[in-house]
C-alpha cells in the first residue's frame, strides 16, 4: 500500500515565460486556487497523507506561505529543494530519505486530473508490492508527451518520449506509482541529450523487468495540461465552468481532509482565518454550517 507521495513542483516554466519569470508556475492561480492545490488534492483523495513537495532552490519560503508544514489539512508536508530542473526521476534521488524503505507515488505539480472514477481507480492501484504503475489517457496531440504502445491485452509494448509520428494516442500522464527500487534505478540513469534524467528511461527499466503496468483514466475523466498559456487558461475555464454550475469546488483541500475524517470543524475554522475574507473561505463556511 502506498502511503507516501511526492509532488514535483519546481521546473523552469519556460513555456509560460514571462509569467513564470518571477513566480513558480505551481503558485499561479488555476481559476480560484494555486495550481499546486490540484495535484495535492489528488494525493489526498488517494488517502496519501505523507507528502514531500520538491521546489526550486530559493522558493521554499514562498511555498510555505500557502502550504506550511504545520497546516490545517491533517497531512504531513515536508519540503526539499531541487538545485536545477534535472528531470523527473531526480525526485527519487532528492526524496531518498523521505521514501526510506517504502513505495511511493509521484505527481507532477502542474498536472490536473478530474473524473468520477478517478479516486477509486487510484486507490485500487495503491495496493501493490512490486513494480510500477502508470496512468494513460488519450490525447489529440500525443507527439507532445510520453506515448505508450499497447497490445490487445493492454500490455505495454513500447514507451516513447515525444515521438514525431506517434501511432498511439495514449499519453503517459503525470501520476506514477513506484516500488522502492525506484531510488536505486533513478540513481543509475544517465542524462539524455537535453541534459535531463528522463522518466521514460526509468519506466523502461521497469518494463524490461516485466514490472510496468498500465492503467487508464478512462474517457469519462479529464487530464489537462497546464504547460503553456493557452492550455493553462483552458484548464482554468474548465474548473470555472464546473464549479459555477455545481456550486462545488474542485480541489478544496480542507473539504477532502474533512470528508476523509482527518480534520474537524476547528481546523476548518483555522483555515478560514488563515485565508481571510474570500470566496474560498465562504465555501469552507458552508462545509461546517
Ligand atoms: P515540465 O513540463 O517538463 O517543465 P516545466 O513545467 O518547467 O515547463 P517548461 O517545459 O515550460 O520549462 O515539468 C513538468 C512538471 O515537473 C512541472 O510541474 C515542473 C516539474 N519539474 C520539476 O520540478 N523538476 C524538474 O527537473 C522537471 C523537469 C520538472
Amino acid at each position: 500500500m502506498i502511503k507516501k507521495g511526492i509532488i514535483l513542483a519546481g521546473g523552469l516554466g519556460q513555456r509560460m515565460s514571462p509569467i513564470t519569470k518571477a513566480v513558480n508556475k505551481q503558485l499561479l492561480p488555476l481559476y480560484d486556487k494555486p495550481l499546486i492545490f490540484y495535484p495535492l488534492s489528488i494525493l489526498m483523495l488517494a488517502n496519501i497523507k505523507n507528502i514531500l513537495i520538491i521546489v526550486n532552490k530559493g522558493q521554499l519560503n514562498t511555498f510555505r506561505k500557502i502550504l506550511p508544514e504545520k497546516n490545517n489539512l491533517g497531512i504531513k508536508i515536508q519540503y526539499a529543494e531541487q538545485k536545477k530542473p534535472r528531470g523527473l526521476p531526480d525526485a527519487f534521488i532528492i526524496g531518498k530519505k523521505f521514501i526510506e524503505k517504502d513505495n511511493v507515488a509521484l505527481v507532477l505539480g502542474d498536472n490536473f486530473f478530474y473524473g468520477q472514477s478517478l479516486t477509486k481507480n487510484l486507490k485500487k492501484n495503491l495496493i501493490f508490492s512490486k513494480g510500477a504503475r502508470i496512468f494513460l489517457h488519450p490525447v489529440k496531440n500525443p507527439q507532445r508527451y510520453g506515448v505508450a504502445y499497447l497490445n490487445k491485452k493492454k500490455k505495454i509494448l513500447k514507451l516513447l518520449e515525444k515521438p514525431n509520428k506517434p501511432k498511439s494516442n495514449l499519453a503517459v500522464t503525470g501520476i506514477y506509482f513506484f516500488d522502492n527500487k525506484v531510488v536505486e534505478f533513478s540513481k543509475k540513469l544517465k542524462a539524455s541529450k537535453r541534459g535531463e534524467l528522463e522518466i521514460i528511461d526509468l519506466l523502461n527499466i521497469y518494463k524490461k523487468k516485466n514490472n510496468l503496468k498500465a492503467e487508464f483514466i478512462g474517457r469519462g475523466g479529464a487530464w489537462l495540461d497546464t504547460g503553456n498559456v493557452k492550455d493553462y487558461y483552458d484548464a482554468s475555464n474548465f474548473i470555472s465552468t464546473i464549479e459555477n454550475r455545481q456550486g462545488l469546488k474542485i480541489a478544496c483541500l480542507e473539504e477532502i481532509a474533512f470528508n476523509n475524517g482527518w480534520i474537524s470543524k476547528n481546523e476548518i475554522k483555522s483555515s478560514i482565518n488563515f485565508y481571510g475574507n474570500c470566496d474560498y473561505s465562504k465555501y469552507l463556511k458552508t462545509l461546517i454550517n
